[in-house]
Parts: C-alpha cells; sequence; structure tokens
C-alpha cells in the first residue's frame, strides 16, 4: 500500500478515531439491570470511525448533531454515557472490527450507557445486529442520518431497539453544523450513493441510490468554510464525477469543480472517487483552466483485463480505461493518477493478473490501492463459482504490490531536486520536521526553522525518496 499518498483510502483496512484497548471498565449487566450512568458522564459520547473519507465525514456531521444537541465529546468509550460505532462493511475484515468493538461489551456492564452501530455494517446486517449484541439499543445506516436526531430522541426517552434503515430516501445528509476534524482541509460530500453495480461491492446496498447535492447548497457551504479559514476543500462522492445537480441551475460536475474555484479563499480543490465511465473530456479542461482544482485524480481500475471487467460490471474495457488515462495525460499540466485494483476475483486467471501487471506498466500509476477480492453479502459476485483461494490471493497481491513498487521507485526517485508547494498538516515531535500535502496529493516529511508552519503553504525541495516516503526541506 501507498503511504506516501494519503488519500484517506488505507484506512479502509485501519481505524480512525480512539481504539478501546484492553482497560475497558464499562459493564454490561446482561439480566436487564442496568445500572444509571454516573452523573459526571451524562451528556457525553464517543464516537469510532472505521473505512472511507466517506465515513470520516458523515462522523464529523454525526458529532456536529449530537454537539448541537447539548453533547460534549469524549475520547474513550469508558467517559461516555452514548457509545457510536461508524461502521465499514467494503471488505469483511473491515466488518468484523465492529463487532470485536461490541463483543467487548458482552462480559462487562455498560452502565446504562447507549450504544449505537451507525453505517454500512448498520445498512448491511440491519435488526440481526440486536440479537448478536443485545446491549445495541441504535442500528443506523447511513442513508438514514437524516432522522438522525429524531432516533436519537426516542434511545434517549428510552426506547430499545431503535432503527434507520431506509435507502429509498432521495435525500442527502444535511446538517444545521458539522464538526470537521481538521481546521484548514476539510470534506464535503457532493453525492451520496451509487447507482453503478459493481458485482463485488456493496456500497448500494449499504449506502442506497445516488443522490446528488444542490449546487448552491455546496457553494454556501464553500463559502462558510472558507470565511472560516479553510483553504483547501475535497468533494467526496462514491462516483463523485457522476454528479447531477439537482436545481434549475443544472451545473455539471466540471462546472461546479470551478465554481468552487472560485470561491475568495480557497486554494485548493480536490476530488475523490472519479469513475472511469464519467471521466469526460470537460473535466480535464476544467483543469486545464484552474489551476486551484488539484492535479490528483483518483481513478480506479479494478482489473486490467477486459473479461474480468465484465465479471465485475465495471462498464468499460481495458482500452476504454486507457482511453481516460490519455485523455488525462494531455493536461496541460503533470497529473497525478492513482487507483484501487481487486486481485483474486472468482475467475481470475493467471493471464488476467498478467494484464493487470502490464496495465502498471502502461499506466505509471503515482499510487496504488489494492485488495485481495472479499465476497460481501447482498453483491452478485458472492455466487459466482471458481473462487481463489486466500493463499493464492495473497500471492498475487504481493506480486501485484511489487510490481507497484519497482514503478514508485523510479518515478520517486526522479523527483529529487524538485521543488513542490506544501499545505502544511503536521508537526513531528522531532525538531523542526513537518508534513505536508503537495497538490498532487503526495506528503512530503521536511524540516524547516520555521516555528509555526500549520496550515500554511510553503515551497519545500525534495532532497530523498524511498518508494514510498518523499523527504525534503524548505526552499529559501
Ligand atoms: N473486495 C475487495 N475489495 C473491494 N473493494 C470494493 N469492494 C471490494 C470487495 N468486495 C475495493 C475497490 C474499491 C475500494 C474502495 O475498495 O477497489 O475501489
Ligand atoms: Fe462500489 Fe462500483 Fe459504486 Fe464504486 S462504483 S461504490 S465500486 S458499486
Amino acid at each position: 500500500m501507498n503511504k506516501s499518498f494519503d488519500i484517506g483510502l488505507e484506512q479502509l483496512t485501519g481505524t480512525a478515531g480512539v481504539s478501546m484497548g484492553n482497560s475497558v471498565s464499562t459493564k454490561y449487566a446482561g439480566d436487564g439491570t442496568e445500572a444509571a450512568v454516573p452523573d459526571r458522564l451524562r451528556g457525553t459520547f464517543f464516537l469510532e470511525t472505521f473505512g472511507c473519507q466517506m465515513n470520516d465525514h458523515d462522523s464529523e456531521k454525526v458529532a456536529g448533531v449530537l454537539l448541537s444537541r447539548g453533547y460534549r465529546q469524549v475520547e474513550s468509550p469508558e467517559s461516555a454515557s452514548l457509545v457510536l460505532y461508524n461502521t465499514c462493511s467494503i471488505r469483511e475484515k473491515a466488518a468484523q472490527k465492529v463487532f470485536s468493538r461490541l463483543g467487548e461489551f458482552r462480559v462487562k456492564q455498560n452502565e446504562g450507557r447507549i450504544i449505537g452501530v451507525l453505517g454500512c455494517v448498520a445498512q448491511q446486517e440491519g435488526e440481526d445486529i440486536f440479537e448478536r449484541a443485545p446491549w445495541v439499543s441504535l442500528v443506523c445506516g447511513a442513508a438514514s442520518y437524516r432522522k438522525l436526531p429524531e432516533l436519537l430522541a426516542r434511545v434517549e426517552a428510552g426506547n430499545q431497539r431503535v432503527t434507520g434503515l431506509d435507502t429509498d430516501t432521495d435525500e442527502t445528509f444535511e446538517t444545521e453544523m458539522t464538526r470537521r476534524d481538521n481546521p484548514w482541509r476539510a470534506y464535503l460530500t457532493i453525492i451520496e450513493g451509487c447507482d453503478k453495480a459493481c458485482s463485488y461491492c456493496v456500497v448500494p446496498y449499504t449506502r442506497g441510490p445516488e443522490r446528488s447535492r444542490a449546487s448552491d447548497a455546496i457553494l454556501r457551504e464553500v463559502r462558510q468554510l472558507a470565511e472560516l479559514g479553510y483553504s483547501e476543500v475535497q468533494l467526496l462522492g462514491q462516483t463523485v464525477n457522476s454528479y447531477k445537480d439537482p436545481t434549475t441551475r443544472g451545473m455539471r460536475f466540471s462546472e461546479l469543480l470551478l465554481a468552487v474555484a472560485d470561491e475568495p479563499g480557497i486554494r485548493r480543490v480536490r476530488f475523490t472517487t472519479s469513475h472511469p465511465s464519467d471521466f469526460t473530456r470537460d473535466i480535464v479542461d476544467a483543469l486545464d483552466a484552474q489551476t486551484k482544482l488539484c492535479n490528483h485524480v483518483h481513478l480506479p481500475v479494478q482489473s486490467g483485463s477486459t473479461r474480468v471487467l465484465r465479471a465485475m460490471q465495471r462498464t468499460y474495457s481495458r482500452e476504454e480505461y486507457l482511453e481516460k488515462i490519455a485523455l488525462i495525460r494531455s493536461a496541460k499540466r503533470p497529473i497525478s493518477i492513482t487507483t484501487d485494483i481487486i486481485v483474486g476475483f472468482p475467475g481470475e486467471t493467471e493471464e488476467d493478473l498478467r494484464e493487470t501487471l502490464s496495465l502498471l506498466d502502461a499506466v505509471q500509476y503515482d499510487g496504488i490501492f489494492s485488495f485481495k477480492y472479499s465476497p460481501r453479502p447482498h453483491t452478485p459476485s458472492l455466487a459466482m463459482s471458481d473462487i481463489i483461494s486466500e493463499e493464492e490471493k495473497s500471492r498475487r497481491l504481493a506480486v501485484l504490490q511489487e510490481k507497484q513498487r519497482e514503478i514508485q521507485t523510479k518515478k520517486y526517485s526522479a523527483l529529487v531536486g524538485e521543488t513542490f508547494e506544501l499545505l502544511v498538516g503536521g508537526k513531528s515531535r522531532r525538531e523542526n520536521q513537518w508534513s505536508g500535502h503537495t497538490s498532487c496529493h503526495r506528503v512530503i516529511n521536511f524540516s524547516s526553522q520555521e516555528p509555526a508552519l500549520l496550515g500554511k503553504y510553503v515551497q519545500v525541495r525534495v532532497t530523498g525518496a524511498t518508494p514510498n516516503c518523499l523527504v525534503g526541506e524548505q526552499a529559501p
């Protein structure tokens, strides 16, 4: 996995938030005689997030809803009266994590704590969660977050087994208040759900059909963000470039990009994730016309074999994907391209894998996120035969990653001596060491004698490179 590209996707296999560790002191009576929450914990919530940037941002909005209801956020489940897990089910490993978290309450009393499961596992498992973990009282999928205040009110009133599991909404999750984690870079969802039907993917089931936000609401929020001091916005959607403005203005995605970049105070605009079939020339024209649009496109290919792409129902062939790459490469400035790849899809042959490897040679990606195929409930590929063993999937993954490592070794060493503008987002514990993102979304760790750089834009010269890491120093 590529560590120097921070597009949040690596979190699909990790967790964000505070881990419960082994020192949980919460207790679950299991006999219905729960102790009341101690007074000092009243009105507090703990929220742990798993999965992608969409989940991270949903959690920022959920936190906003709770704060506006008078709750206070705390850093551990032990100090909270309301414990929420915002879950991911894209692969089995991610989905299992929440059950291990919930399992920690099995042997202990929850002292009257309210425990809720949100997000994709909530949608996928529904009321079965109450059977597996009877100490849970709220199960709410992402498509029902609009109802969260109402659902919370029911839980607070003492109702057990409160659910929000509809996906037939045409509404998006709008809140009065969002509690953002980062003071300089803001996430902003412009389209929710997904209307594609990739045969391996649980997202259309867990997040429901595609719903685009009104362009005027998006631009209003961008204006507010700029006034609050945010200079970088990242537009989010499972298929962000499938955006269709529901208002009479009827803005195309590329027009929205330009309008967001035009808001005073905004210096960088990112967008993720793009679907190849909806990646059209006007997006490249917008990148050419406006350099505030970051020079990075994340364009998941999933496989280099047309045969496998057909089985995956990806709606494009290898050749059509390569045409999109040529379109991006025709831009006036270099654009970094990253991708997602799945190995070991049912029926994938050695020849199919070779085609994926040769696609890596052809595209020369700046980074890849690669995954072993994981069978998911409610997906068409679950019924496919010709299953590849876990061992073989691991072997294929290693071959793929080694190929990409070779490509990146060359690409990254060629960057030594170049200077990039970084938005500084991190300060190391080591003195005078900082980190930041380039417009093309590479992370560079660099040294500088300046005392306060967080949130600032600086020029950094690259002085060293490994396949996964760039280091540099602030340029004069
Ligand atoms: N198995 C493995 N990887 C998957 N992804 C989506 N569904 C699955 C699955 N069932 C990957 C795809 C997608 C990324 C977010 O997760 O590569 O682009
Ligand atoms: Fe899943 Fe395909 Fe939709 Fe992406 S485009 S969220 S992979 S169904």
